[in-house]
């Protein structure tokens, strides 16, 4: 399992042999210099037909030590995006790394100046913002591509390859999400546990990738209700934080959510059953498993924020009207490395013009799932979600 922090775990095992036409430079601007970021950079840096030209950090002197950390030279430093975006002319495309609470923001500030955009995931904080998002990328005509890069996985692949292929029959019932037992990320500060950075705790930290998993899996049908729940037992206890190492006070910041569950009715009669955990006096909260008419789907409970599966997936079905279970053979990574391919195809479709590699006419449903179990869980009810035609 990778660390916490670990930037390995984005990192391929392979040299990136692909050939591309390197005569016209796409000019990339870095918003936002923190962890992410230099996943980013690295995975640029292997393209000769990209030129990071420009990086904003609100942190005074942070984009600067971060160039000089990554190896990037003759690079433009600005104090914010907008300071980026209003300098840089010649500019491309922006890889937005913020938390959280910047997203859209920056998003539609870089929408609205003509700019492609690789947004970080979770989208945003709110289902209201990515609306916003959503408009200003129609009216600009650029592509918006959100940050799952879990979904370019083989084995994530092989889920929505097994639903497509009919073998479940008509799926009726989805159990999803997962989680650490000790792991509120706080290696880099206090950015994730904050309500006016993050705005989201586990549900935008990892929540989002359980609920990428088996909504693409499933073609992304519309979410229509939500009845949720959050809590943070673990992060408003002092102890969290000590026991690693980190200040007590971290404790008094905290103010997001650290567990979240749902149960999400979806277009076509589907349940969702879901729960996220970034702390919890457990193993895992449950393997992924997608029940249809036919058969059924087991995912050994996953990492899927960097696309692994916990073991070989199993489809239960019958066989000449016996109960026979078939093991799917694990398949390899891809030895570039996630990361790699999530920006290349971000960057081939701003070339191109092309289809937004992970597209926000999807994720705005990730997100009012979020945004649902947040007004849910205010509600003390089962939520409608209204998505407004855009
Ligand atoms: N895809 C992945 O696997 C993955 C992994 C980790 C984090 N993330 C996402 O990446 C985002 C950033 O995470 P991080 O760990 O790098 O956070 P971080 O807090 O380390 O870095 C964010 C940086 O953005 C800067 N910033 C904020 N608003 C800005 C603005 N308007 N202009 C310029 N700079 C601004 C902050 O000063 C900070 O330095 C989060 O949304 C997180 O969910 C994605």
């Amino acid at each position: 399992m990778a660390k916490q922090g670990d930037l390995d775990a984005f990192k391929g095992n392979a040299a990136v042999e692909e050939i591309v036409d390197a005569s016209k430079k796409v000019k990339v601007g870095i918003i936002g210099t923190g962890w992410i970021a230099e996943a980013h950079v690295m995975e640029y840096q292997k393209m000769p037909d990209v030129e990071i030209v420009a990086m904003a950090d609100l942190i005074p002197g942070k984009a600067e030590a971060f160039a000089e950390k990554m190896g990037v030279e003759n690079v433009r430093f600005y104090p914010s995006d907008k300071a980026l975006v209003d300098a840089e002319k010649d500019l491309d495309a922006v890889s937005i790394c913020t938390y959280n609470r910047q997203h859209a923001p920056c998003a539609i500030y870089a929408l609205e100046h003509g700019l492609n955009v690789l947004l970080e995931k979770p989208m945003c904080v709110t289902l209201d913002e990515a609306v916003e998002i959503v408009k200003a990328e129609k009216k600009s005509g650029k592509v918006l591509s959100i940050g799952f890069q879990p979904r370019l996985d083989p084995n994530m692949q092989m889920i929505k390859k097994i639903v497509e292929s009919g073998e479940l029959g008509q799926i009726y019932y989805i159990q999803t999400g997962g989680g650490r037992r000790k792991g509120i990320p706080t290696p880099f500060g206090t950015s994730f546990i904050e309500d006016k950075t993050a705005g989201l705790g586990a549900l935008g930290d990892i929540g989002c990738y359980s609920l990428d998993m088996v909504l693409n899996a499933i073609g992304y049908p519309k979410p229509l209700t939500v009845s949720g729940y959050k809590s943070a037992f673990f992060g408003k206890n002092p102890e969290t934080f000590t026991s690693k190492g980190y200040p007590a006070e971290y404790a008094e910041l905290f103010n997001v959510d650290d567990f979240a569950a749902a149960f999400v009715r979806l277009e076509g009669g589907i349940i969702l059953d879901f729960r996220i955990a970034w702390d919890m006096h457990l193993d895992t909260p449950g393997d992924t498993i997608i029940m249809g008419t036919k058969g059924s789907l087991r995912v050994p409970s996953t990492e899927c924020w960097n696309g692994s599966i916990g073991g070989p997936m199993k489809i239960y079905h019958d066989v000449a009207g016996k109960g026979v279970e078939t093991e799917i053979p694990m398949l390899d990574s891809l030895p570039e490395g996630l990361f790699y391919h999530k920006l290349r195809s971000f960057v081939n479709a701003a070339k191109s013009g092309g289809k937004a590699p992970v597209p926000s006419s999807e994720i705005i449903y990730n997100q009012a799932i979020l945004d649902g179990i947040v007004r849910s869980n205010a509600a003390g009810r089962e939520v409608e979600i209204n998505i407004p035609e855009i």
